[in-house]
């Protein structure tokens, strides 16, 4: 079996159980309560599950400074994306270094979700983080609004989680790393291909998918459920369009869904980076990336991300990526095709934005056939007729 090595070489498990557990819950009763923002909690869980190995805590400043200068953490191994806990000056100065905070969630507090011990406060550039990480320090970029929203000073220690969210969604989906990795030793998979989305499936994602699984075992796919842009359709209703698809279109035993907790920070290429290191931490040997993965709006070239990987070793990444030309049906082919495999000209294209989807899909007006399963389509008008966007 050769199922992925997570990165940095162990699987992180800081999810704290039986005794420790009830201890810890104690001591954070009494503890200094820190509200985490929804990107707050997504991390959070992703930290303690392993989805986010090697990573034990939120960062420390030396990590900090090297991930975003240098896209690794400051022992070297491979890292795109700042994983800080952000809170306004007054918070900082009222918490001593070695202080155990309990973190809890933003509503009305009641749920403690974890334990830090602060071992590190310290001030960043938001701007050189915004112009490193997403490229811009533009405020209608949603990754950068929201760092720029954030708080000045970051505190950094190891966590332990104690209690999931309580409103955390599709709890039978939401699989940790080494459950993930369970099912695909069951299931005799020694190469699993990842498929990141925050979108529907539709049919230029499900060629992309399918040309992947001719190659490997099975496919982990993986929708992102944690925050997204409010433009977004939700994830409730993209799992939906996941299951109609699955039961018409796919071997079931072939395939794997599950979501990603994690939030989307339409980091681009360097997001790319952060989406294959999970995956691979989820078992995956193979990881898909496409057109402007991760992207939003014009802010990166459309393979930017694909480029983005050549910038590392395939030993130090240690996950396969399967890089996709941009995809669309082409009517002369009949078939979803790339400028790769097809020789047509751009008017035989059926192609549509994203944007014109959900305009599209908010008029209860069908995209065709061919760029959309009507399976999937039906589901989509209905949610968004219901307000379910
Ligand atoms: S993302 O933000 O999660 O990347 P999306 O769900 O649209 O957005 O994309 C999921 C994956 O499919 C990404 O790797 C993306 O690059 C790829 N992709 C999406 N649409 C296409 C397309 N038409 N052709 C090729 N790759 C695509």
């Amino acid at each position: 079996m050769s199922l992925n090595i997570p990165h940095g070489g162990k699987l992180v498990d800081r999810m704290l159980r039986g005794e420790e557990r009830e201890a810890a819950l104690q001591r954070a009763r009494d503890a200094k309560k820190i509200p985490l923002s929804e990107v707050g909690v997504a991390d959070l869980e992703m930290i303690a599950n392993g989805a986010m190995s090697p990573l034990t805590g939120f960062m420390s400043q030396a990590d900090y400074h090297s991930v975003v200068e240098t896209m690794r953490l400051a022992n070297g191994l491979v890292w795109s994306l700042p994983i800080t806990l952000p809170v306004a000056k007054d918070v900082a100065a009222g918490i001593r270094l070695d202080e155990e905070i309990a973190l809890v969630e933003n509503g009305n507090g009641a749920t403690i979700l974890g334990v830090m011990q602060v071992v590190e406060k310290f001030e960043y550039n938001k701007t050189r983080e915004a112009m490193e990480v997403y490229r811009t320090a533009e405020t209608a970029h949603p990754g950068v609004a929201r760092v720029m929203g954030q708080g000045e000073v970051c505190l950094a220690g190891e966590v332990w989680m104690i209690n999931r969210h309580p409103e955390s969604t599709f709890l039978e989906y939401r699989r940790d790393p080494a459950e993930t990795r369970k099912i695909f030793a069951e299931r005799g998979w020694n190469t699993v291909v990842g498929f990141q989305t925050r979108n529907p499936v539709h049919r230029a994602h499900e060629y992309i998918q399918k040309c992947a699984m001719e190659i490997v075992d099975g496919l982990l796919l993986h929708p992102l459920v944690g925050k997204t842009k409010n433009d977004d359709i939700s994830a409730e209703l993209r799992m939906e369009s996941y299951h109609a698809l699955l039961k018409n279109y796919y071997p079931a035993n072939r395939v794997l869904l599950s979501v990603f907790p994690a939030a989307m920070r339409y980091a681009g290429p360097r997001e790319a980076i952060f989406h294959a290191m999970c995956r691979k931490n989820y078992g995956c040997t193979h990881f898909i990336v496409g057109r402007d993965h991760a992207g939003v709006g014009k802010y990166y070239g459309t393979y930017d991300a694909q480029k983005m990987f050549t910038n590392f070793t395939p030993a130090e990444l240690g996950i396969t990526t399967l890089n996709f030309e941009n995809s669309f049906f082409c009517k002369k082919c009949g078939a979803v095709v790339t400028n790769k495999t097809c020789p047509h000209d751009s008017a035989q294209q059926v192609s549509l934005s994203g944007t014109q989807v959900r305009e599209m899909l908010g008029r209860g007006e069908a995209p065709p056939p061919e760029f959309s399963r009507a399976e999937v389509v039906e589901i989509l008008i209905k949610g968004l007729r219901n307000g379910n966007s």
